[in-house]
């Protein structure tokens, strides 16, 4: 084997070993047909025994154990299965050396959108009610208070997520703000910056979405402080990461009263322990993190046309900026 060849290697550690022939399948298929450069990968189950650790080149990943990607010495690229990166940088020994390239495909994008319809017009229309009404069989019409056009979505965090979201529950009529570090100029939809401007926006969103990264400075950003300076009866869609939310601080806020429900997708311990109090809480509805799973076959044709931009000597696109955290 010569020393290129051997350096085709990449690990795979998503969907498990069962989904490796899928993986390869696709990523020959997208190197066959768009990614020419990509073409020839060796693509391996992460805990193959036979692969000697100095032959990876790539390692496409979620959530791997701490320790193991600094072990790779001649990794070239490290691939985010997931839109955030934070499952690869909460190991102290992630080389950081190595670009680190996040998931953040159309498909992905497409689908975080249609949850935040989706979970927007369930709270609209209370539709926890109505499934509550069915499992009992009671026959009890009710009306709910507002439109979507006299409904403020407020969406924190304006990157390839937020703004997809934002730009789909615009289209369901829906008044819609969002909030980032940079400013951003979108159409119809009104954009706010910084912390200095994170109270005035919160103050008007009727819905508030979150679609943040976890950073230092995101940590805790759902907290009793923060969820008081809603309007009383406002709603959450949580879909950012746990580290955003403080939950007893929303289970408070829900009990007494003050908002009036919660998706939530994302929490500290997942799959979402048996006793934890989300699963049974009459505001909340959960949902195991799949707000925007893309598909193998979507994520494939991503981490092909980056593997092939980074062997043409060009900057792949989605690269993790480890100063600003994300
Ligand atoms: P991007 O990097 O494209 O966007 C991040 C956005 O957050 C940017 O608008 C950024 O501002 C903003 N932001 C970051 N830090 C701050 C801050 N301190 N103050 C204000 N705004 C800030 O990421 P994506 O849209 O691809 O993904 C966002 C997050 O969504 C992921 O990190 C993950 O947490 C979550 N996610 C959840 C999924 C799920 O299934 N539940 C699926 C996919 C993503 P600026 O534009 O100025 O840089
Ligand atoms: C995520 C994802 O970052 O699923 O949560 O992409």
């Amino acid at each position: 084997m010569t020393s290129q060849e051997k350096l085709r290697i990449l690990l795979v550690k998503s969907g498990g070993e069962a989904a490796i022939d899928e993986w390869r399948s696709h990523l020959a298929h997208f190197a066959a047909t768009e990614s020419p450069e990509a073409a020839g990968l060796d693509v391996r189950w992460w805990n193959d025994a036979s692969v000697p650790p100095e032959d990876v080149a790539y390692a496409l990943v979620w959530q791997p154990e701490p320790g193991r990607l600094a072990a790779l010495p001649n990794l070239r690229l490290i691939l985010s299965t997931a839109a955030g990166a934070d499952h690869i940088t909460t190991d102290p020994t992630w080389p950081r050396h190595v670009p680190l390239i996040r998931a953040v495909t159309p498909e992905a994008a497409q689908r975080m959108g249609e949850y935040v319809c989706m979970a927007s017009l369930a709270l609209l229309r209370d539709l926890k009610r109505s499934v509550r009404q069915q499992a009992e069989r009671r026959w009890n019409s009710f009306e709910t208070e507002r439109s979507a056009t006299d409904t403020c979505i407020g969406i924190l965090g304006l990157g390839t997520m937020g703004m997809r979201a934002a730009e789909m529950v615009r289209g369901l009529g829906f008044r819609t703000i969002g909030w980032s570090r940079s400013r951003k100029a979108l159409d119809g939809i009104a954009c706010y910056a910084g912390d200095v401007e994170l109270q005035g926006f919160l103050a008007q969103c009727d819905i508030l979405v979150c679609l943040l990264p976890a950073t230092s400075e995101t940590d805790a950003i759902l907290s009793a402080e923060h969820l008081a300076l809603l309007p009383r009866g406002a709603a959450l869609v949580h879909v950012g990461r746990s580290s955003h939310l403080r939950f007893d601080d929303l289970r408070a806020a829900l009990d007494n009263g003050y908002l009036s429900g919660a998706f939530v997708d994302v929490f500290e311990q997942e799959p979402l322990p048996q006793d934890h109090p989300a699963w049974t809480h009459e505001k909340i509805i959960v949902t195991p993190h799949n707000a925007a799973v893309a598909s193998r076959r979507m994520r494939a044709k991503f981490f092909a046309a980056q593997i092939a931009a980074f062997e043409r000597g060009e900057s792949p696109v989605g690269i993790y900026n480890a100063v600003r955290g994300y």
